[in-house]
């Protein structure tokens, strides 16, 4: 199945399939925020992936990486994570962050380490995760995870 990259038209649609998966809708139409979805043969949202770049593009925030629950435990998620860090490297980014409080060792089987929170937020201040958890105080029961992005290869999605 394809990726496309996520455009206003398919904001709502999105907004519907990453609330059914208990992730965060903030900031999907932001221009720092890239997404893509995968769409299966009837045109239903069956995946999706995306970033948030710092200001200085060196740090990337991982987010809104889901699959349907139908389609879960085969490869699709993994694959969906590692586009989005090949898109974030390809971006510029030399480091990958993410939120995950449920999903540990789906992000340690992808190269994550256990991060200081506060240190995510302090390099990715703007990000819209960091926004909401720190003005709606869940950000001291957030877990976060890092790694870098050495080595990690993909073309730039053309829209940039
Ligand atoms: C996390 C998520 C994206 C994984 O998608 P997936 O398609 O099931 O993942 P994969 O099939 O690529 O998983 C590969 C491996 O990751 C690990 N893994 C996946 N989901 C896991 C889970 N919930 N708990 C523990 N390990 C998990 C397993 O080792 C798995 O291999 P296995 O099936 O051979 O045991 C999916 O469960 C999901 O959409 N969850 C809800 C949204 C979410 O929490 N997203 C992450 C935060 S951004």
């Amino acid at each position: 199945m394809a990726l496309t990259r996520v455009s206003a038209d398919d904001v709502e649609a999105l907004q519907a399939f990453l609330h059914e998966a208990d992730l965060t809708v903030a900031g999907l139409d932001a221009p720092t925020v890239r997404l893509w979805v995968e769409r299966g043969e009837d045109g239903a949202i069956v995946g999706s992936t995306g970033f948030e770049l710092s200001a200085d593009h060196r740090h990337a925030l991982i987010r809104s990486v889901a699959v349907a629950p139908p389609l879960r435990r085969a490869g699709a998620g993994v694959r969906l994570a590692r586009y989005a860090l090949a898109q974030a490297h390809a971006a510029g980014a030399d480091r990958a962050w993410l939120f995950s409080r449920r999903s540990g060792p789906f992000w340690q089987q992808l190269g994550f380490t256990p991060a200081d929170r506060d240190e995510l937020a302090s390099v990715l201040p703007l990000a819209h995760q960091v926004r909401l958890f720190t003005v709606s105080g869940q950000l001291e029961r957030e877990v976060a995870w890092s790694r870098a992005l050495d080595g990690v290869r993909g073309q730039p999605d053309r829209r940039g």
